[in-house]
């Protein structure tokens, strides 16, 4: 890790109020926060207001949101009709142990719209949706194991770093992302214990990689021929159409996990799928449990409303171009600079690499991480807010205009970087 920069001093000078908090917070908790993703040394921003494109931190600083709380915010922060149709539920109540309108309407929504959704279930997170996809797939087919891509991220329930120190635990099975005779020697040698297989059509904590042409169309057939449950994980995908990925590839899987846009920025996950999979969660003979305090509460269904509603086929085609547009000026402006820019970009998401990744899944420790954190920082300082590892995001309320500034800070957040050695 870099030490004490220019450009971290900079950093550090801008955002005295986040570093206070950070002391602070540290008495109480461990990381002084709860999400390890949105720490990054020294300490992360406080961040007290966001509006539409823009964040703002505890030293009034502002910054452009490029990230939309991963991905979530597809609509940019407190958008107008998610904050009048939650103001309006919360101050009709918030949650309930019965039943309430906004869970069935949005169930509709995403029935109407995903393929292989025919029925729905809410809880409150992805990771919720994993634990919640996997039981339903363990009392369906009356086994416990499951598969997953290397590299491949569901949320935090199967705990990733666990399985890379050698404690994959007794469920875990996994295989490269993107091997077809990997997932099928895994798949013929345990096809007995395996209830389900659970991979990404855009795995995005790898760098936005991509599945090489037939891999999940194979991997499912495997699937079908053994009685294992396809599960198919959207929950960042959602934003690339109407009717999620799935839709673009023409592949019908088994389960649907989703999350992150569906909640217009409040917590929330959901499994959708065949109606008679889905039915093993039936209170009558129940062989699987789908619950939860605040699973499918008003608040949170009221403002996923909103937020599908306005998703619509013009809205991704415009965060798409927006997001073609940002990839092209941080071409331009790493080109200038005689730097190795590679980038992947699918749809509205953007990954940024300074060395040639391939086409594979990235992980590990990345050549180009110096630069990354130097990069980081200066972004910080020059108005930005991207992940520290230089993904993008576009939400519908950026404009053609906004991108053009966010292109210019690039520039100069990039040229600082590379000169701050
Ligand atoms: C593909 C994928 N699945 C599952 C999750 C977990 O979702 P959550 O953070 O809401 O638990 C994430 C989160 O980033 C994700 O990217």
């Amino acid at each position: 890790m870099l030490k004490n920069s220019g450009v971290e001093q900079d950093y550090r000078a801008l955002t005295p109020a986040s570093a206070a908090w950070e002391q602070r917070g540290r008495q109480v908790m461990p990381i002084a926060g709860s999400r390890a993703i949105a720490f990054h040394s020294p300490y992360p921003l406080t961040i007290v207001r966001g509006e539409g494109p823009f964040l703002f931190d505890a030293d009034g600083n502002r910054y452009i949101d490029l990230i939309g709380n991963m991905y979530a915010l597809v609509h940019g922060n407190a958008f107008p009709p998610i904050v009048e149709a939650t103001a309006a539920q919360i101050a009709a109540g918030t949650a309930w142990p019965a039943n309430n309108g906004p869970q069935i309407e949005l169930a509709e929504l995403l029935t109407a719209r995903l393929p292989a959704v025919e029925q729905v279930l809410f809880c409150n997170s992805g990771t919720e949706a994993f634990s919640l996809a996997l039981n339903i797939a363990r009392g369906a087919t009356g086994r416990s194991r499951f598969l997953m891509a290397q590299g491949g991220y569901h949320g935090t329930m199967w705990e990733p770093n666990l399985a890379t120190k050698g404690l994959p635990g007794p469920t875990h099975l996994s295989a490269p992302y993107g091997d077809t005779e990997a997932f099928l020697a895994v798949i013929a040698e345990h096809a007995q214990e395996i209830a389900a297989v659970f991979l990404e059509p855009v795995q995005g904590s790898s760098g936005l990689t991509l599945p090489p042409a037939g891999f999940l169309r194979s991997v499912r057939e495997a699937c079908a021929r053994h009685g294992i449950l396809f599960v198919l994980d959207e929950v960042i995908s959602l934003r690339l159409a109407e009717g999620g990925q799935q839709s673009r590839l023409d592949f019908v899987p088994d389960l649907v996990m989703m999350g992150k846009i569906i909640g217009g920025g409040f917590p929330v996950g959901a499994v959708g799928g065949r109606a008679e999979v889905l039915a093993v969660v039936d209170p009558i003979a129940p062989r699987a449990l789908a619950s939860g305090t605040f699973s499918g509460n008003p608040v949170t269904m009221a403002a996923g409303l909103a937020s599908m509603r306005h998703l619509t086929q013009g809205a991704i085609d415009h965060i798409d171009e927006l997001a073609a547009i940002l990839e092209q000026g941080v071409h331009a402006h790493a080109r200038a600079l005689g730097l190795p820019l590679h980038t992947r970009r699918v749809g509205s998401m953007l990954a940024c690499f300074f060395y040639d990744p391939g086409p594979g899944a990235v992980t590990g420790v990345r050549p180009d991480a110096a630069l990354l954190t130097r990069l980081h920082f200066a972004s910080l300082v020059n108005g930005l807010f991207p992940t520290p590892k230089a993904a993008f995001a576009t939400s519908t309320v950026m404009t053609p205009a906004l991108v053009e500034d966010i292109v210019e800070r690039f520039g100069r957040a990039l040229r600082s970087a590379v000169e701050d050695t």
